[in-house]
């Protein structure tokens, strides 16, 4: 009999896809195969992602397309998982009552029995809570990743406890909960022994990491003790909160070779008003600071970050203020937003919203005012030479690599396929937006 085949579309940030990664390795081991389409697949898994709200649209959309599609193919497994179906639990299952697992966030690595229990007709199935032992999720990631990836994403600690005013992320993930230092290392062996050359280690801020468990490890040791893996080129890490950044995690960033030169540390807004509306536990000045001493300590450091517009009662004048810090600052790039309001939050009771257009306005002007910097930083990087890790053929381009600087900068650069998976020395001649243009130095 051929096997059963699974689809699975998966929105949200890096943890999303590292779950998903998880629960595609769980269902292989259960003897599934990965369906190319979404029609004639036997199980539908969707990961969905509640910090906003446009993804929580899609996901609706999506499963009234798959409303006729279970109609005509009723055997079929459709899966709803992630933080969207922590958040809406049995609420999602009325509206879509052609969905036959909800799984939350501390659920997914059950989704192998869970998805056979249905089929054995124990159907609709929600698995929602929260207090589900840390430990057994810790353990089923070993099972991630198999073949290892030449750049693997391995989560670190889950959740997050600091319930910034305007974020679902809290309420869905459940507090923090960090993996032994000990689970990590050995993990990141076997992913080296099986050919991973970076590992990026994930968090909703991984600057946390280690405060949940006995001993209390910090980041930095951790950082320390990965360095030390043979095998293992490139250490990379996100997020960061700026609240948390220590002289230690700046020394480690300088000193430990494999450790990148790149840091993603969020800064949401630039007044410190809203900052603190935010409830974010930094200033504008305390934030500068951290800029300062990592770009003393760390030449070259690409700073990325978050920013969002909006935030209800920001001021056009605490807009404007917000321009001109991030002028100053001049990021490398950043992800921006324009404020969500998401139902349960602190920040979605305040009675001053800020009207819709306002703030589609705002952010229009943020990403001008960024792309620019983001150009110009580029542009003043055209010339040197970066030690790049090949990923292997650009996507588009024939007979063009991609792979990345230690920046975490894109570069693209004519090359031999054999190069794929090493690490060359390309100069950079052209900059875009999104990269580099390069060549292969002698
Ligand atoms: N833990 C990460 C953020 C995870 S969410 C951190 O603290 O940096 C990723 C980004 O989405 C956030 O940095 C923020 O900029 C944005 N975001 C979070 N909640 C939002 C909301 N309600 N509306 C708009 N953007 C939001
Ligand atoms: Fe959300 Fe703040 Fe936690 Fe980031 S640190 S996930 S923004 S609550
Ligand atoms: Fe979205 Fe959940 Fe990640 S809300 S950003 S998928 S933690």
């Amino acid at each position: 009999m051929d096997s059963l085949t699974y689809h699975i579309i998966t929105f949200g940030c890096q943890m999303n896809e590292a779950d998903s990664d998880l629960m595609a390795s769980l269902l292989e081991r259960a003897g599934w195969r990965p369906s190319d389409s979404r029609d004639n697949a036997d199980l539908i898994l969707i990961n969905t992602c509640s910090v906003r709200e446009k993804p929580e649209h899609k996901v609706h959309s999506l499963l009234g397309e798959l409303r006729p599609h279970k109609l005509a193919r009723p055997r079929t497994v459709i899966a709803v998982a992630g933080c969207m179906a922590q958040r809406e639990g049995d609420r999602l299952l009325r509206r879509a009552p052609h969905v036959d697992i909800v799984l939350g966030t501390r659920w997914f690595h059950h989704i192998d029995d869970l998805v056979a229990r249905v089929r054995a007709g124990d159907r609709p199935i929600i698995a929602l809570e929260m207090e589900e032992d840390p430990s057994s999720v810790r353990a089923r990631n070993d099972l991630a990743q198999q073949p290892a990836p030449l750049r693997a994403f391995l989560p670190i600690i889950r959740g997050c406890s600091n319930f910034c005013s305007y974020c679902i992320v809290p309420y869905v993930r459940g507090r923090e909960a960090s993996r032994p230092v000990a689970e990590v290392v050995r993990e990141v062996n076997g992913l080296v022994g099986r050919g991973t050359r970076e590992v990026t280690l994930l968090g909703q801020n991984v600057l946390a990491y280690g405060r949940d468990l006995p001993d209390a490890p910090t980041f930095d040791h951790l950082l320390s003790r990965l360095d030390g893996i043979d095998g293992l080129w490139r250490i990379r890490f996100t997020t960061c909160h700026p609240r948390d950044v220590s002289d230690d995690l700046i020394s480690a960033l300088a000193d430990l070779p494999s450790v990148c030169e790149h840091i993603h540390l969020p800064i949401q807004a630039g007044a410190d008003r809203i900052l603190a509306a935010m409830n974010r536990g930094y200033t504008t000045d305390r934030y500068l600071g951290i800029v300062g001493r990592l770009r003393n300590a760390v030449p070259g450091i690409a700073i990325t970050t978050d920013i969002m517009v909006g935030f209800p009662g920001e001021a056009e004048e605490e807009f404007e203020e917000s321009l001109r810090l991030y002028e100053r600052i001049r990021f490398g790039g950043a992800f921006m937003f324009a404020y969500s309001p998401r139902p349960g939050t602190a920040a979605a009771e305040r009675e001053d919203q800020i009207p819709r257009d306002i703030r589609l306005a705002r952010l229009h002007k943020l990403i001008d005012l960024q792309n620019r910097i983001t150009l110009a930083r580029n542009h003043a990087g055209v010339g040197e030479e970066a030690e790049v890790l090949v990923d292997g053929p650009a996507q588009r381009g024939d007979g063009l690599l991609a792979g990345r600087a230690r920046n975490n900068k894109q570069v693209i650069f004519p090359g031999p396929p054999s190069i794929a998976g090493s690490l060359v020395k390309v100069t950079l001649i052209e900059a875009h937006l999104w990269g580099f243009r390069g060549q292969l130095s002698e």
